[in-house]
């Protein structure tokens, strides 16, 4: 961040970040998840406030300190997460969706606990597509000029996957990562490749997600100019 360093240099801006994993219920007790924490979220949402930013922060199922400075909206669900994004989008600056969000949910919630009877295979779950927020978002921007990010997890052709996906999203900018080798879930640290929709292309080496964060609020900041 160079000469902007301790300067308040996303001070007026909204900034949109969305954190965690859904959650997909499938009866009262039980629900399909996923391995993400939230900790690159929260770390966006800090250092956008830290930098002066106004900052909505959606939290799905996470379990860490409220960052300072920060609105923070929990949800449980995709189609949760989706209306909290949505609304906060509204005049936004920026939405950065670093949020594991489920690609399917159950069809059927059952309302009473589902139980196993002797002598019988198990039913099958039959899912059905969540909403795509993030290509949603991306392809009808709610406020004029304003920056959308998406964050993908690979665990093989990284670079290709991560290509073709920001082109299918429709985003300005992708953060991609290869999950596994103690990377990304769960860890304090990331290492991740930005690609942006001009064709560039940043390097962001493995270190703390609060640099990763910086790095990325400076690519958005640009855009924003
Ligand atoms: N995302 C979203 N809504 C969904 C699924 C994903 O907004 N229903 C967002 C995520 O928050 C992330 C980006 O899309 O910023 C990429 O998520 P990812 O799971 O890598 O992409 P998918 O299009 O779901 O592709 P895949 O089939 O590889 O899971
Ligand atoms: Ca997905």
């Amino acid at each position: 961040r160079g000469a902007d360093a301790g300067q308040a240099d996303l001070a007026g801006r909204h900034l949109v970040v969305s954190a965690g994993g859904t959650r997909e219920p499938l009866d009262p007790v039980r629900f399909l998840g996923n391995l993400s924490t939230g900790r690159q979220g929260y770390a966006l949402a800090a250092v956008a406030a830290a930098r002066g930013a106004r900052v909505t922060l959606v939290a799905a199922n996470t379990d860490l300190p409220d960052p300072a400075g920060v609105d923070l909206v929990r949800v449980g669900t995709a189609a949760e997460l989706r209306e909290a994004v949505l609304a906060a989008a509204a005049d936004a600056d920026a939405v950065v969706m670093a949020a594991a969000v489920a690609d399917f949910r159950p069809a059927h919630y059952k309302h009473v606990k589902i139980k196993k009877v002797e002598g019988e295979s198990p039913a099958p779950v039959e899912l059905v597509r969540n909403p795509d927020v993030l290509a949603e978002i991306s392809q009808q921007r709610q406020a004029p000029g304003q920056v959308v990010v998406g964050f993908a997890a690979e665990t093989d052709d990284v670079l290709a996957n991560g290509r073709a996906k920001l082109a299918r999203k429709g985003c300005d900018l992708l953060v991609v990562n290869e999950v596994g080798r103690g990377r990304a879930f769960g860890s304090a640290d990331n290492e991740a490749v930005i690609l942006s929709r001009d064709g560039s292309e940043t390097a962001v080496p493995f270190g703390p997600k609060a640099a990763l964060a910086d790095l990325l609020w400076d690519l958005v900041a640009e855009r924003l100019r």
